[in-house]
């Protein structure tokens, strides 16, 4: 018998077509996977079931003159998850990035989604996911800001004038409608300006750049914080005022009596463990930190200054009612968040489900009958 395997190809306008750029949609997608997550209904890669992902990692010289070297933001990534629930999907995100790429027209790094079926193995949908993963990024935050912080935000500060923020002050903003004024920090001036006339155009908030960081911070309600790697970002505790809700998905430094004084929340305490995991198993526990975003936090917990990960909590129990999210105004809450391939699964298969409702995209034949089953 027969069997024809045909999958559905998202160009990047198709994805807009399913529906990417719509923040709330996006934040629901999200928020369901944290559920799946916190129930623990979710693979990703590791025989720990919780890697971040697998990475080349380039030489910093080759005697093969083809070989790619280690350069600014230069690798590739494999994430791959199978989520559970009403999704019940395998598949993986596949990225290459380089600082250059700008230079020749193109986004840092360049991504693509794949959904498979869970038991065959044959694809579901390839798609373009450039947007995809800063909406996914994006909506993580959203996610936070709806459960975590106070409903009478006025001022968010932006940490990190890139595309990740753009997609996360989008997200984060549909939940705070008492938002009044966008404070917009940046390393280099010319990035917070094209940021603030970006949001004026596209959001239409008050917003100014800020290039002092203790003024971008000190009046803030909620911090996110998506600055990439260029220069460290260290934000003093005394800068931050009550009530502050601070949403982190980028690498930020602070005093260390700001992360034992925060109520920290995680996006999944089980990759936190991995994460450590990972450390321990590098040989280089301080080195490995220095490259993630919980790096400062884990080193406090190993000095016993912090609650450890397994006393923590994970922001799908706040969704679910098991634990505590805010509880007062005048609480600091700090929502970590690392980056997961659930979200690229979820969001994915959302955007595929959406497009084969309304005829979107390009269907795409692997084979009429397999050769090898012949
Ligand atoms: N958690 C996640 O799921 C996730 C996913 C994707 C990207 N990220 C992270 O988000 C961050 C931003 O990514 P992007 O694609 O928007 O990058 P980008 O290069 O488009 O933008 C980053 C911006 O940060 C600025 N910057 C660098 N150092 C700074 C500093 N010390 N202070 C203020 N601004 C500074 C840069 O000038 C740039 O404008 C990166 O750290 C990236 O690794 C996280």
């Amino acid at each position: 018998m027969a069997h024809k395997t045909e999958f559905l190809y998202l160009s990047e306008q198709d994805t807009i077509d399913a529906g990417v750029l719509d923040a709330e949609k996006c934040i629901n997608n999200a928020e369901e996977v944290f559920t799946l997550l916190s129930k623990g209904d979710y693979l990703m890669g590791g025989a720990n079931h919780n890697s971040h992902g697998m990475g080349l990692v380039f030489p910093k010289e080759s005697p093969f003159p083809n070989m790619p070297v280690a350069g600014p933001d230069r690798r590739f990534v494999a994430m791959p998850a199978y989520l559970g629930g009403r999704f019940d999907v395998c598949g993986n995100k596949w990225y290459g990035s380089n600082a250059a790429n700008p230079k020749n027209g193109l986004p840092r790094s360049v991504l693509t989604v794949t959904l498979n079926n869970k038991e065959t193995g044959e694809p579901l949908a390839f798609m373009s996911a450039n947007l995809l993963s800063a909406a996914r990024t994006g909506a993580v935050p959203g996610v936070a800001a709806r459960h975590l912080a106070r409903k009478d935000s006025e001022v968010v500060a932006v940490l990190g004038c890139g595309q990740i923020n753009k997609s996360c002050l989008r997200s984060i903003l549909t939940q705070l409608p008492n938002v009044k004024k966008i404070i917009c920090y940046d390393i280099f001036e010319a990035a917070a300006d094209k940021f603030v006339e970006w949001e004026k155009a596209e959001i239409g908030i008050d917003a100014v750049a800020e290039m002092d960081l203790e003024k971008a911070v000190k009046d803030a309600d909620v911090l996110t914080v998506a600055a990439s790697r260029l220069k460290p970002l260290y934000v003093k505790d005394e800068w931050l005022k009550e009530g502050v809700t601070v949403l982190i998905t980028g690498p930020m430094q602070t005093d260390d009596s700001f992360w034992m004084s925060t109520k920290l929340i995680y996006d999944n305490v089980r990759l936190h463990e991995a994460y450590v995991q990972e450390a321990i198993d590098s040989g280089d526990k301080a080195g490995y930190y220095k490259g993630v975003i919980g790096g400062p936090i884990y080193t406090l917990i190993d000095a016993g200054k912090m609650p450890k990960l397994e006393d923590s909590t994970s922001i799908g129990e706040v969704i679910l009612g098991e634990k505590a999210g805010r509880t007062d105004d005048k609480e600091r809450i700090t929502f970590v968040a690392c980056g997961m391939a659930t979200f690229d699964v979820g969001l994915g298969y959302d955007l595929y489900h959406t497009a084969l409702d309304k005829g979107i995209g390009t269907k795409l034949k692997l084979w009429d009958d397999p050769y090898q089953a012949k």
